[in-house]
Formats: C-alpha cells, structure tokens, sequence
C-alpha cells in the first residue's frame, strides 16, 4: 500500500466547454508522481498540482527512448458513479512491458491505488456526455543523466489524465476507413510490438500521416516478415466477421495485447459466437470481401472502443465492408461494452471497479 502525499491546486483550471474534443488535448489539475532508485525501490508517491517536468537533457529517455505507458479511462455513470476498466490489466500489462524494457516493475495493487486516487481527486473532470469519459495515461520514463547505452537505473513514474470524447473525433459509432500498409512494419516478433512502449508508436507516425494525408483515419499493419499476416491497427486490434464465425489475429509476440481485445473475445463466446485466434492473411480477406463473406471488421481499443471499419484500403483497390455501414455485431459489443463500463448494464465478470 502506497502512502500517496497529497498537495491540492490553489487555482484550479478551466475545464474545456466541450468535452468532445479528441483525446489529451486538456489535462485535469492534479498529476500522480513516483520516483524509483536502486537502493529506495519505488519510492515518493506523490499528487500535485499538474505541471511540467524539468530534467537533465542527457536524460535516457531523451536519447534512447526508454518510455513505457497506459491508457485507460474512468466512466461517469448514470447516477454521478464512476467506475474503472478491468485496472488490474493495465497494472499486469505494465510489468510485462516493464521487463521488455529493462524498467522495474511496480506491484499492480500499489498501480491500480495509484490510478484510483488520481480519479478520485479529480472527479469532476469527468465529462458525463454520451461518448465521453476521463482518459487516463500512466507512463515510466528512464531518468539517469547519462548518455551512455546501458539501461536507466533511476525511473520515474507518472500518471496525467484529460476529458475525451470519440478517438476518431465525430460519433463513436461511425465507420472509420483505413489503410492496409505494405511499406513500412510497426514491429517484429523478438522486438517490443506486445509491449505499450513509445518506440513502438514512433516507428509508426510515417505511415499514420502517410494515410491520413490519403483521406484514412489509421493503418492496418501486416507482419514484419512476410507483410502477408494482418497484425493490428495504429491504436486498436482488429476483428472481423467471416462467414458467420469472429476472427482475430493471434498474440504472435507483435501485436500489443488489448484488454478490450481479451474482453470482446469473452463476450462474443458467452454468446456462443465461434472465435478463432489465428495468422489471418490479407488474401484471405480480400477473398472472403469477394466472395460477399466479410460480414464485418472492427477495431477495439481503450481510445478508439469498438469502431466499425467500413473501408480497408489495399494497394489499388477499397474493400468495402457491409455497406460501409456499422454491422449488428459491432453494434451489440459496443452497446455491451460501454454498458458495462459506464454501470447501465450487469457485469458478469466483474470488470467494472466502482470508485
Ligand atoms: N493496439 C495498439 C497498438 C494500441 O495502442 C491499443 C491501445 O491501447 C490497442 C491495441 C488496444 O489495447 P487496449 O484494448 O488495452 O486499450
Ligand atoms: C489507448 O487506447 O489507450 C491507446 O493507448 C491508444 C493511443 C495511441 C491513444
């Protein structure tokens, strides 16, 4: 149990007038801060006042990147509670990605405490509206002023959060278009793509902005190897509907591991759905799109939720899927999903965590 050392803001800020801006743009009034060193561990947990960091620019992160973060979200629900997400994961996903890059880990309960009592301070930044909720964004930089190679052996942990509305900035629900990428790869098995590192959202602004400059909201990324094998999208897995079963590519090591991604899967077997984890190849959806069998494709995400696809956009063609419109089954997790987020409905398998 962490003993948090609280310092309110004398002057709290504005809150934007429109909590349907896209996500981070305006950041709540306190930050969570913890310091770690060899010899103290984990060590200092603190809430302040937001405000900037002053650091060494020989600092690791600077040079080398050694950057690990989250993102989660905090929900308003009907009667004024606010719930939580399934926290532990992203306490458990911390530690994995933590080992891949050399970081410490931190005990998931002293994590989810951390979150919880940055939410709790600043609960009245979160937004109510349809589609909104509290983004909260926890990462670890390396600290060491030093430039040589070696890993950081101070660390510092910080949580920041901000009001949001739709990832995509219009209605949660509408279908988003995207581009299927064969230049560039995101990530290679042995290299960091399961781990939620920042060099991983680095190597893939190029292609973003490639795509977003020809009229796509996101790229879908294919295998590092091959670029055959459909991996994830920029900030989302992805899922499609082929003849009636559910498919998703498998965990090959490249692809990060979305706690939505593991919670759809659970939902649509609960609901007696056919779900298949397994290499699925562009071909394979180009043909199944041919032959009328591509019922559906949807990302899932913390930000992005469940958003319909409804244009994949491969070489010199556009796949259009189900009338460029969003499918039932889309539809029926996203109810499902924001339902059990926001409290509106049962939660069968305890995901929700009232604050
Ligand atoms: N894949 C990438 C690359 C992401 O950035 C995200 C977002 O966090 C996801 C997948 C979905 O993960 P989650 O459902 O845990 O938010
Ligand atoms: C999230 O969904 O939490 C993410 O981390 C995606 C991010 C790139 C906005």
């Amino acid at each position: 149990m962490l003993n948090i050392n609280i310092t309110r803001t004398t002057t709290p800020k504005q809150k934007p007038n429109n909590p349907l801006i896209g996500i981070g743009k305006a950041f709540t009034d306190h930050m969570f801060l913890m310091k770690y060193s060899p010899d103290q561990g984990w060590h200092d947990p603190k809430i302040e006042p937001f405000h900037d960091l002053t650091l060494s620019p020989a600092t690791t992160v600077f040079h080398y990147g050694q950057e690990m973060f989250e993102g989660m979200k905090a929900y308003r629900g009907k009667d004024d509670d606010i719930y939580l997400f399934r926290p532990e994961k992203n306490g458990e996903r911390t530690n994995m990605t933590n080992k891949r890059l050399c970081m410490p880990e931190i005990p998931v309960e002293d994590f989810v405490q951390a979150v919880r009592t940055l939410v709790e301070l600043d609960a009245d930044w979160i937004p109510g509206e349809p589609g909104t909720s509290l983004y909260i964004r926890p990462f670890i930089i390396g600290t060491d002023p030093f430039i040589g190679l070696t890993p950081s052996e101070t660390f510092l942990f910080c949580i920041i959060m901000a009001p949001s509305g739709p990832y995509y900035g219009k209605d949660e629900q509408a279908p988003v278009s995207i581009w299927v990428e064969e230049e560039y790869v995101r990530a290679v098995r042995g290299g960091m793509g399961f781990a939620k590192a920042g060099g991983n959202y680095a190597a893939s602004m190029v292609a973003q902005a490639n795509a977003k400059q020809a009229g796509y909201a996101q790229v879908l990324w294919l295998d590092g190897l091959e670029r055959k094998y459909v991996e994830e999208v920029g900030a989302m897995n992805i899922f499609f509907k082929i003849g009636g079963k559910v498919v998703t590519p498998a965990l090959t090591g490249s692809i990060l591991p979305g706690i939505t991604r593991d919670s759809v899967i659970t939902l649509c077997r609960s609901w007696g759905l056919s779900v298949e984890e397994r290499l699925v190849s562009i071909d394979e959806l180009v043909d199944a799109n041919r032959q009328g069998l591509l019922e559906e494709v949807f990302g899932t995400g913390t930000a992005a939720v469940i958003s319909p696809v409804g244009k994949l956009g491969y070489r010199e063609d556009v796949l259009v899927i189900n009338d460029n419109k969003t499918g039932p089954l889309s539809q029926r997790i996203y109810e499902t999903v924001t339902g059990i987020q926001c409290g509106a409905l049962v939660d069968p398998y305890g995901w929700r965590v009232k604050i």
